[in-house]
């Protein structure tokens, strides 16, 4: 499959998505290759007369949506969003995601809790039985890191994963990449997450630890596309 195969799955996933727009919506803008493309389509639809308010969940995102003019409002004045639309790393058939490899994993989760809906555009490959193969990002704070680590490792030998081996995250310069709120990320390949519940609560309990990209009980569609067409999943909230 083509890199230009995969933008036209990811296309399609996005244009599919701006099905579940309507105008006045308050729309949490995702971060991401496949959430990029959804901002450009909403843009269009907003020069064409569509009213909605968006709000991001990374500063590259806020960049770019400024840039095509989609009206932005901080996340506080908006309290309660109607939906977000975002990209993800992994999803199974449960909708359990991974998503942070773009690092903005900690905006993206409290925007998702702050949505009635949200819904998760991705082509087809990121669809699997088996979440894991993907490193799941972790976010902790920079002050004593390293001992954090330790303790995501330990954790991990507890819950039946002996050899974790986080790797710290790198910044194309080589120094550490920092996230939008100045965390660092240690990427932690797990090759397959058995129970994502039990994992999740368990990153969640880490002194050190600010957030973990294992997305739980948070979307509620998923929007694939591939060779095969569009297809969708859907999930009710509890
Ligand atoms: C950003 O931090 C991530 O959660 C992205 O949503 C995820 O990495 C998907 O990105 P792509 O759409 O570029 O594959």
């Amino acid at each position: 499959m083509s890199s230009d195969d995969v933008a036209g799955y990811k296309r399609a996933a996005a244009a599919r998505a701006l099905e579940y727009i309507q105008p006045g919506m308050k729309v949490g803008l995702g971060t991401g290759s496949t959430a990029d493309l959804f901002l450009e389509l909403l843009a269009a639809r907003i020069r064409n007369g569509l009213d909605i308010t968006g709000t991001p969940t990374s500063e590259r995102t806020a960049e770019r949506a400024r840039a095509l003019h989609v009206p932005l409002a901080d996340l506080n004045e908006l309290e309660r969003l109607d939906i977000v639309v975002d990209g993800a790393d992994e999803a199974d058939p449960e909708l359990i995601l991974i998503k942070g490899g773009g690092g903005a994993l900690l905006r993206e989760k409290i925007v998702a809790a702050s949505a009635d809906r949200m819904v998760v555009i991705a082509d087809e490959s990121k669809f699997t039985d088996r979440l894991g193969r993907f490193p799941l990002p972790v976010e902790v704070v920079h002050f004593g890191h390293v001992t954090t680590r330790t303790r995501i490792v330990n954790a991990a030998a507890r819950l039946g994963y002996p050899r974790l081996t986080p790797v710290l995250r790198r910044a194309s310069d080589g120094g550490i990449y920092r996230t939008d709120n100045g965390n660092c990320i240690y990427d932690c390949s797990f090759s397959e997450i058995r129970n994502a519940a039990a994992l999740a609560a368990a990153l969640s309990q880490i002194t050190g630890v600010v957030e973990h990209g294992l997305f739980c009980g948070l979307a509620s569609v998923l929007v694939l596309a591939g060779p095969g067409g569009v297809r969708v999943v859907e999930r009710q909230r509890p």
